[in-house]
């Protein structure tokens, strides 16, 4: 259990019982041994090293890992992200409904809006994709991606669908739908997911915010007690070895920056949300910080990620929303996407 900082002091957050024992006996550690050909990294030092050693190979891509046993090429992925970077810029620039009540249960209501702020006009077969249910089971996902690709129908010319949405439309054949479906889910799920997802983790460790804190800090912040991607994996590699003893060359090494970044040798009061320690350090040369990965290569959707959970946090802090005063635990279940589950928001 942790209990959260000044304020919201009312509040714990329940971690899942592998995350609690993680932090419970590795924080403060550099390597370690979480089994038989894993080891766990959580020194900056050594983090930074292991990443800089080689570049992410296709497997341990979490976006852009092979479909279908297909390899997406490079080319591809950026096609893809240039695609949904349209769609996100289109809906940022919209006005924002005079109607619009983001109270209610979080995550969930965060990503219900952005589905419908930015995919909105898409077919049903292409945004049934963005169930969050679909998140839980893998199976249930390509099952409807097949039953999806195989309507032998392509988008209407000319209708006003996303940009991502449109990439589907050039796809012919069953396979190539079930195909091109699946890199509708991969780039369009996440926006919607991950967004949500660190919103709601910055409510629950934070809301009510003071007028005079900026969002980025705000985010920042959340990120480093709730990292929503809290492990990167790389599998065994001869670079590793070479880097520290402690890793065979038959060991993956799993990045734990859900420990680097409440570690008390770099932070101050590593487990209280202060956001303005960012009014003096830079979350782009942080050591042990690294919430949209390493230098060599940052998280591709970061400069979509920033802007939309911002707007997402004027429109909740414009609107007197909080966590309901009567809620003192959520839970941070054991996912691939670490966030709060069910965080109540109301009015003020
Ligand atoms: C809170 C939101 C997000 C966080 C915290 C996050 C974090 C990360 C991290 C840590 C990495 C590095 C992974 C590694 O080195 O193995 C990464 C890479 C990447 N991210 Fe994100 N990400 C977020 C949202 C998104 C979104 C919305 C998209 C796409 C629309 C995206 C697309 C990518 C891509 C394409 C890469 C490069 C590797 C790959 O192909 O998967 N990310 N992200």
């Amino acid at each position: 259990m942790h209990v959260s900082g000044t304020g919201r002091s009312t509040r714990t957050t329940v971690f899942a019982p592998r995350l609690q024992a993680l932090l419970r006996d590795h924080r403060g550690q550099d390597a370690f041994r979480l089994d038989s050909d894993t080891v766990g990294v959580a020194g900056p030092a050594l983090t930074d090293a292991i990443l800089a050693a080689r570049p992410a190979g296709e497997l341990e891509r979490p976006t852009f890992k092979p479909l279908h046993g297909r390899s997406i090429p490079r080319a591809e992925a950026s096609t893809v992200m240039r695609a949904i970077g349209r769609d996100v810029r289109a809906a940022l620039a919209k006005p924002t409904a005079k109607d619009v009540d983001l109270s209610g249960e979080w995550p969930h209501v965060g990503h219900v809006y952005l589905r419908d702020l930015i995919l909105g006009a898409d077919p049903y077969r292409l945004r049934i994709l963005m169930d969050r249910a679909l998140e839980l089971t893998p199976k249930l996902t390509w099952t409807i991606i097949a039953g999806g690709a195989a309507l032998p129908r392509g988008l209407r010319p000319g209708a006003p669908v996303s940009s991502i949405a449109g990439l589907t439309a050039e796809a012919s054949t069953y396979r190539d739908r079930r195909y091109a479906m699946g890199l509708y889910r991969r780039a369009a799920a996440p926006v919607c997911f991950t967004v949500s997802t660190l919103v709601a983790n910055a409510l629950w460790l934070g809301a009510p915010f003071a007028d005079d804190t900026p969002n980025p800090s705000i985010l920042y912040e959340s990120m480093r007690l709730l990292p929503p991607s809290w492990n990167i994996l790389r599998h065994a590699s001869p670079e590793y070895p070479a880097l520290d003893a402690r890793i065979t060359a038959a060991d993956d090494v799993l990045i734990l920056a859900l420990l680097s970044q409440r570690d008390p040798a770099i932070w101050d009061d590593p487990d209280e949300f202060r956001p303005e320690r960012w009014d003096r350090l830079d979350p782009d040369d942080q050591a042990g910080y690294l919430p949209f990965g390493h230098v060599s290569e940052r998280c591709w959707g970061r400069h979509m990620v920033m802007p939309l959970a911002e707007m997402l946090l004027d429109l909740l802090r414009g609107d007197g929303l909080t966590v309901d005063p009567s809620q003192y635990t959520a839970e941070v279940p054991l996912a691939g996407l670490l966030g709060v589950a069910g965080v109540r928001v109301t009015r003020a």
